[in-house]
């Protein structure tokens, strides 16, 4: 078990492996485009355990997982014996040992953590409380197709210091781009993760300066999954952290905006960006599915 390769965050991978993974999911996505038969994997199965709400991770995992010749398998808790107290860890032993890789998306980090250490199979963590590193593949992927490398640009995070913004620090460590985090005092991302990478990772309270020269802006929902209680007093605190016009004149000339979606329009972003129609995050989306196939197919090749 203990050499079986995980995907719980961007870490697991080296930068290398990851440029490796961004290049092929382009090239699958063209093949699927040119409609070339893709099953190389008859007969594998995927579990795909929910404890959250999703429609892109569950609709592109198992479309993707169809493709590649396999079948994807949705468990939620609700109607599985996780939800009724069965430990993680037996659970983890008794389903790897009938499929062939599991995606989870659930709560807290350490439950993937748990899993994956006590899985025979590979397991991809397709978000927690504390990252979302599925989507930065397709945001990554989305950059290099309209602008190449995204090594040595600069990045402004426009919101809360969430899952999706902790990823993009991770992500600007393993693709080598600067952040700026611009976030309300009191909903930064992580301190540890923040000073860990110190060097290229700076927080800036202000969305307009931060996004100053920005090569790409990115925000996300104001209260992520499981804190729908405090989105009252969230929109307040974060009314002046909107992606719209104005913050994007203030970024250069050719940025990009992107959104992992689900979008509250008039919130993190204005209904003018969303309905742009050079916007690039109905690509970003699409390209969950084909980052993710490029993903399964790494991880199934290396526990063969
Ligand atoms: N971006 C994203 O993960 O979307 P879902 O919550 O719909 O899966
Ligand atoms: N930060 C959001 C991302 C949704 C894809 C959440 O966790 O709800």
């Amino acid at each position: 078990m203990s050499d079986t390769r995980h995907f719980l965050t961007l870490l697991d991978f080296s930068p290398a492996e990851l440029d490796q993974l961004i290049k092929r999911a382009i090239e699958l996505k063209r093949a699927h485009r040119d409609g070339k038969d893709q099953r190389a994997f008859p007969g594998k199965v995927l579990a795909m355990i929910f404890a959250k709400s999703s429609t892109r991770t569950r609709v592109s995992f198992e479309a993707g997982m169809a493709q590649l010749g396999g079948h994807a398998m949705f468990l939620s808790p609700q109607d599985t014996q996780l939800g009724r107290g069965e430990p993680i860890e037996d659970s983890a032993r008794v389903i790897s040992s009938m499929v062939d890789i599991v995606m989870i998306r659930t709560f807290g980090h350490d439950i993937v953590q748990r899993f994956a250490a006590c899985s025979s199979v590979p397991v991809i963590n397709g978000l927690t409380d504390d990252y979302h590193p599925c989507q930065l593949l397709a945001d990554i992927q989305t950059w290099v197709e309209h602008r190449g490398s995204i090594a040595g640009k600069s990045v402004c995070w426009v919101g809360d210091g969430n899952n999706m913004c902790q990823s993009y620090i991770n992500a600007a460590r393993q693709f080598d781009f600067e952040l700026r985090i611009a976030c309300p005092a009191g909903f930064e991302p992580d301190a540890r993760l923040v000073a860990a990478n110190a060097g290229r990772v700076r927080i800036e309270h202000d969305p307009l300066l931060a996004a100053e020269g920005a090569d790409l802006v990115v925000t996300d929902v104001w209260a992520s999954m499981g804190q729908e209680k405090e989105q009252l007093k969230r929109a307040k605190l974060f009314a002046r952290y909107q992606v719209n016009a104005e913050l994007m004149s203030r970024a250069a000339g050719d940025a990009l905006y992107m959104h992992c979606l689900p979008a509250h329009r008039g919130e993190e972003i204005s209904a003018e960006l969303m309905d742009a129609p050079g916007t690039v995050i109905w690509d970003e989306a699409e390209n969950r599915l084909h980052a993710q196939k490029a993903l399964m197919e790494t991880l199934l090749l290396a526990n063969a």
